[in-house]
């Protein structure tokens, strides 16, 4: 037989190393191929394609050096293995019989292989391998997706995108992240990454595309107020969404005015993007105006040096999936269904207070929010206890999931941390701007009027007649703060609530 090799490279080590480039090289390009004719890119096989096979590679290499250092080094000393290779002869039936035993058995193998690398390579592509790979570190991510409306959305449609860009983008950083999980190195929580995202455009957009939005969506909220009767109180808006291609109709709202008519880019402060004190607007006409916070103290330094960032929809839209709920809007939510008995008295405040004490573990959070909630009726209204028993059970069951879906104490994970841009409650989402204190150069104030974005449809106290008006009523704050809900902003005090 010829030698294509120089002689030293026939050499048992050389020669598996040889097997196991091969191998490796063979599965990379099978999942190369695969990868070029899938519909959606599958971001974690990367780490399969470009990480873990690889090595393999390079370890083969590595060794076919190896064997033909040694070799030489043999030679040099006289003791050369050439000649201990074993010889084959298909003659002996011996010889034949393992022959054939070995030619199955790596069919077989590499038959397996790539079907083991098709399964793995089918596995990345699931929302169950980024959520649940990845347990704990992304349970928090994981869980709120579940209980949102993008549940069915894939991960990888988010946070890569299709394009090839992104796609290499995802796969170093998706080494990273494995590395990191590996190595415990991830912090907790994990960090937003609005900097690393995707422009919106890339993403949602090509789902809801901005001239798609219009006309306007109706919601209706049911509160209940911390006292001993859980008084309920009622609000319908009407949110003006907007938007809308100008080409076919009126065009009006939210969307539109943020979106497609104007460009607006901003100057936070923090991190967070929680302080916005410096605002432009870039009209159609090209047109700029600057709105700068009266209230918040900054220099101009500060905000060249800050991020700018054209505002998006992920500006607004920042919790679209990961939706960490304040305590008090689940435990309403649920209390409108009737889930939490409303006729439990202080079930609000005990509900929200039990909610908001922070917990070192779930299970700690678990077995607390139990014992706390009993507590408070034996301790109280210990007559109910009995007579109510049910109730308290099904209670203290539905604010366990509250707690389960929405923190999570061994990420360091609540809304606390992750406060949702959009409203004005409990966090300063739209006020961060329409606080009615950014002002522009002739003198135009960011509105901050309640019927500008929204109309407030009806509103109505427990057993009072129910006001409505297509125009908006006068709104009436629950409890009396006097005129503190018109000259504070909403989540001065309901942050903390
Ligand atoms: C509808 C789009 C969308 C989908 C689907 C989606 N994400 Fe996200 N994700 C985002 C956005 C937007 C952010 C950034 C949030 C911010 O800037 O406040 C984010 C942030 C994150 C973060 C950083 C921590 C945090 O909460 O801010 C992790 C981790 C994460 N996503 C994991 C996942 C996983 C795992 C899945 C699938 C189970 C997933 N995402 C699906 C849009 C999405
Ligand atoms: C793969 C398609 C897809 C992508 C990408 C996507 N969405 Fe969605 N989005 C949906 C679907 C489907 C719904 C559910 C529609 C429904 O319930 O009627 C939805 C619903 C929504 C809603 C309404 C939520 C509600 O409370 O009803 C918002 C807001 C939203 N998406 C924002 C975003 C943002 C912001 C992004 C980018 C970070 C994004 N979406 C990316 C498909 C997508
Ligand atoms: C200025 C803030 C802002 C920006 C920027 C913004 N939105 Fe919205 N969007 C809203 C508000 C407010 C609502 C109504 C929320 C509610 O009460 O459900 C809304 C509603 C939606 C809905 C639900 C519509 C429905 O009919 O239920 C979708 C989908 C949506 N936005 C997607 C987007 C996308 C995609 C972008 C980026 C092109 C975007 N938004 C940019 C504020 C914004
Ligand atoms: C980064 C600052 C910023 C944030 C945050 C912001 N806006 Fe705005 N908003 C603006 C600017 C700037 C304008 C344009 C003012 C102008 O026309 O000169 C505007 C205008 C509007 C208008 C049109 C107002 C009018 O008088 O016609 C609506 C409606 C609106 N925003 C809704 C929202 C909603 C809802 C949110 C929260 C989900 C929000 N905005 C968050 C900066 C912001
Ligand atoms: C810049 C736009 C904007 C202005 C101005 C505004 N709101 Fe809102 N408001 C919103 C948005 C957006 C939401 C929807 C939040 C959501 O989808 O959960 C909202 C929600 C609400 C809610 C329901 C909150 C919740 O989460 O339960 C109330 C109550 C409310 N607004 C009252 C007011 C009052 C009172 C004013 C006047 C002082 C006002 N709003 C001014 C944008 C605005
Ligand atoms: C000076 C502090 C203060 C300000 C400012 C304020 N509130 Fe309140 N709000 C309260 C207090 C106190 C309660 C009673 C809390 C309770 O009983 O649970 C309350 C109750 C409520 C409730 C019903 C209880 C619940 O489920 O959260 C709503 C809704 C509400 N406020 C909306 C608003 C809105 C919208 C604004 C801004 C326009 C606002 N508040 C501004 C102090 C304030």
């Amino acid at each position: 037989m010829k030698r294509i090799f120089p002689n030293s490279f026939y050499n048992i080590w050389s020669l598996l190393g040889a097997g196991l480039a091969g191998l490796s090289l063979g599965l990379i390009l099978f999942l190369l191929v695969l990868e070029a004719m899938a519909e959606h890119s599958k971001p974690y096989m990367g780490i399969i394609t470009f990480i873990i096979l690889p090595i393999f590679l390079v370890m083969g290499l590595v060794l076919i050096a190896w064997g033909i250092w040694r070799e030489h080094r043999l030679r040099a000393q006289g003791r050369s293995s050439e000649g201990h290779l074993p010889r084959i002869d298909l003659n002996n039936p011996k010889h034949r019989t393992a022959f054939s035993f070995f030619m199955v058995g790596t069919i077989l193998f590499l038959a397996l292989s790539a079907f083991g690398s098709f399964k793995a390579y089918e596995y990345s592509d699931s929302d169950q391998f980024c959520g649940e790979i990845c347990h704990n570190v992304m349970h928090p991510e994981y869980t709120a997706y579940q209980f949102s409306p993008h549940a069915r959305v894939g991960c990888a449609q988010c946070h890569i995108g299709s394009g090839a860009e992104w796609f290499v983008k995802a796969k170093i950083s998706g080494a990273y992240q494995v590395y990191s999980v590996l190595f415990n190195k991830y912090s907790k929580p994990i960090p937003t990454p609005i900097e690393n995202l995707r422009p919106a455009q890339e993403t949602c957009e090509q789902c809801h595309w901005p001239k798609h939005f219009f006309s306007e969506k109706q919601r209706h909220f049911d509160y209940f107020i911390s006292d001993e009767k859980n008084t309920k109180w009622s609000l319908n808006l009407l949110m003006k969404i907007g938007g809308g291609n100008s080409e076919q109709g009126p065009t009006s709202g939210i969307h539109w005015h943020m979106n497609i008519k104007n460009e607006i880019t901003y100057a936070p402060l923090d991190s967070s993007r929680q302080t916005i004190p410096w605002v432009k607007v870039k009209g159609p006409d090209g047109k700029e105006s600057i709105y700068r916070s009266t209230e918040v103290k900054f220099s101009d330094e500060q905000i060249d040096q800050s991020h700018k960032r054209r505002m998006d929809c992920i500006d607004c839209h920042n919790r679209p999936t990961h939706i960490y709920h304040h305590p008090s809007r689940s435990v309403n939510e649920l209390m409108s269904i009737g889930w939490i008995d409303r006729n439990l008295p202080f079930i609000k405040n005990v509900a929200v207070r039990v909610l908001n004490t922070p917990y070192l573990t779930n299970q700690n959070a678990m077995d607390s929010i139990a014992y706390q909630i009993r507590d408070f009726y034996k301790g109280n209204y210990p007559q109910l206890v009995a007579t109510h028993a049910v109730k308290i059970d099904s209670a203290i069951t539905q604010v366990q999931k509250i707690y389960n879906r929405n923190f999570f104490p061994e990420m360091r994970v609540s809304w606390k941390g992750f406060p949702d841009n959009i409203g004005h409650m409990y966090s300063p989402g739209c006020f961060r701007c329409h606080d009615g204190k950014h002002v522009n150069e002739s003198g135009k104030v960011l509105s901050r009027d309640c019927n500008v974005c929204h109309t407030l449809l009806a509103q109505k106290f427990e057993s009072d007649q129910q006001e409505v008006s297509m125009q908006g009523v006068n709104y009436r704050h629950p409890v009396d703060v006097d005129k503190a809900w018109m000259e504070m902003n909403c989540y001065d005090c309901h942050r903390e609530e």
